[in-house]
């Protein structure tokens, strides 16, 4: 299999990102749905305690891919339709807002902040209170809509696979 991508099928570089940060996002929103439903139990503890260090992941993933598709966009197989461009562009859009908005409120609250055991951030007196209040309003929020988009995206792969007359778009990102 080709590094790059071609017009046929995505590349060795873009189906690792690809199924790579899918499967870091499924882990991650395990999480987040722990939090959200199982409060305070060990199954919360042990899927919740990476919530932080792999969003920090997953967002310096996402420039990695946005470059790599930059750089592959005149070889990549050709979209099959304007809501497939739009929601791959969504789905780019959200994976950079909802870290990004987490890290915002990170730097804003004032706390220490180092993933992975990499001083990202130092921490300092005080709070920088719209980074804190943008974070809280829209972070879980775009989360959530970040997962309908992505169960929306995986319906429309596999209804274009089992439907007649349309272009099966799985042995793109999948197999030869
Ligand atoms: C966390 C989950 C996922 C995210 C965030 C995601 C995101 C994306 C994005 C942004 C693209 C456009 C190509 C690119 O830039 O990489 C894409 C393509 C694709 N994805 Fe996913 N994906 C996810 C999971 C899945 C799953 C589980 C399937 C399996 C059915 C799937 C099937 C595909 C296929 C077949 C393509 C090629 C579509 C085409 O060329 O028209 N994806 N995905
Ligand atoms: C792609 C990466 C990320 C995804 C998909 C994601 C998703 C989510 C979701 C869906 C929730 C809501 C959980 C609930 O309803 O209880 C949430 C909450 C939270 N996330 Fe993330 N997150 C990501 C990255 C980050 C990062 C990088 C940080 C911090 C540096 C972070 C910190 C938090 C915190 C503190 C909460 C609880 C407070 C709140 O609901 O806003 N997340 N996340």
């Amino acid at each position: 299999m080709s590094v790059k991508d071609s017009a046929a099928r995505y590349g060795a570089v873009s189906r690792v990102l690809h199924w790579g940060m899918a499967l870091l996002l499924l882990w991650q929103f395990l999480g987040a749905g722990a939090r959200l439903l199982l409060e305070d139990t060990p199954i919360e503890a042990f899927f919740w305690s990476t919530h932080k260090p792999l969003g920090f992941l997953l967002f310096a993933l996402i420039w990695l891919r946005l470059l790599w598709a930059l750089l592959n966009l005149q070889r990549r197989p050709a979209s099959v339709g304007l809501p497939a461009t739009l929601g791959h562009l969504g789905l780019y859009a959200l994976l950079i807002a909802v870290p990004g908005l987490a890290l915002l409120r990170q730097y804003g609250s004032g706390r220490a902040f180092e993933p992975f055991g990499l001083p990202l951030m130092a921490g300092f007196d005080g709070k920088i209170e719209w980074m804190t209040n943008l974070g809280n309003a829209l972070h879980s929020w775009l989360g959530w809509a970040l997962l309908v988009l992505i169960v929306g995206h995986v319906f429309m792969a596999l209804l274009h696979r089992h439907s007649a007359g349309h272009t099966d778009v799985l042995p793109r990102m999948w197999g030869k």
